[in-house]
């Protein structure tokens, strides 16, 4: 008989959807880049705090790591990070970002089928990712899957406004921008996520981002009328969003 995972694997909807997001980001592969570059620093930094204490051994995974931000960012922290995602072309950019840095691998793979051993991260991380995926609710398992007991998952992500019409009106304009962008979780919509897999929530921050559309467009490699269209759906010329880090520990 087969299992719910092997019915949906076979609608090619899987398939579809990677196809969106490869098309999205693979234009995008050296903005991310550059990004993932100038952000890496500042993750590590409230990384370091929020998985204190580190013993400095331990195996951590950046699952959606794009350009590898989160991965660059745990790389000196910790044993050793693979960072793992579906477009080849951030990928190769990641790759040459970590040339230096000898126990920083990347691999491809899925968020929802990681090609990795059951219990074989001591830390699993997941940075700006969850909004990109239909389905954010069978990503938390997976990661879970790849946790040992014990270990800890870090989840980051911009959380949707509790208004829900400002929510939809935020939904409306990251789609337009980024056909890619499926919805924002709210920090109730994380917390539910979060107790229905048993998960611990061990500390939590929420961090306000200033966001500037022109440079926000440029990164979606939105141009020309699509662009003004766009813009017009923005909540301003700059506006600030919030974004939830949160640490949680995987039971036994
Ligand atoms: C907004 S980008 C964030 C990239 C990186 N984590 C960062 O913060 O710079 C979203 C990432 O999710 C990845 N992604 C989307 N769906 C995925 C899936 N099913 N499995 C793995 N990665 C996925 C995309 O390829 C992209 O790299």
């Amino acid at each position: 008989m087969s299992s719910k995972r092997d019915v949906s694997e076979k609608t090619g909807k899987s398939g579809e959807r990677q196809e969106v997001v490869r098309t999205r980001f693979a234009p995008a592969a050296r903005h991310f880049a550059e990004r993932a570059r100038e952000q890496a620093p500042w993750i590590r930094e409230r990384a370091t705090r929020l998985l204190a204490p580190l013993r400095g051994d331990e195996r951590a995974l950046d699952a959606g790591t794009g350009a590898g931000a989160l991965a660059l960012g745990l790389a000196p922290l910790v044993g050793e990070v693979v960072g793992c995602d579906i477009v080849p072309e951030l990928l190769a950019e990641a790759r040459k970002l970590a040339v230096d840095l000898p126990n920083v691998s990347f691999v491809e793979g899925d968020i929802f089928a990681l090609p990795f051993e059951t219990g074989s991260f001591d830390i699993a991380g997941t940075i700006r990712t969850l909004h990109h995926l239909e389905h954010p609710e069978k990503a938390i398992p997976e990661l879970m899957r790849v946790l040992r007991p014990n270990g800890r998952l870090l989840v980051i992500d911009q959380l949707a406004p509790l208004d829900p019409p400002r929510a939809m009106e935020i939904d409306r304009f990251e789609r337009a921008r980024d056909p890619s962008h499926a919805r924002t979780l709210s920090d109730q919509d994380m917390r539910g996520l979060f107790d229905m897999n048993g998960l611990t929530l061990l500390r939590q921050e929420v961090v306000s981002e200033l966001r500037d559309v022109e440079r926000f467009l440029d990164g979606a490699g939105c141009e020309g009328e699509e662009r003004e269209r766009v813009k017009c759906l923005a909540p301003g010329e700059t506006f600030t969003v919030e974004v939830g880090w949160y640490v949680l520990e995987r039971p036994v």
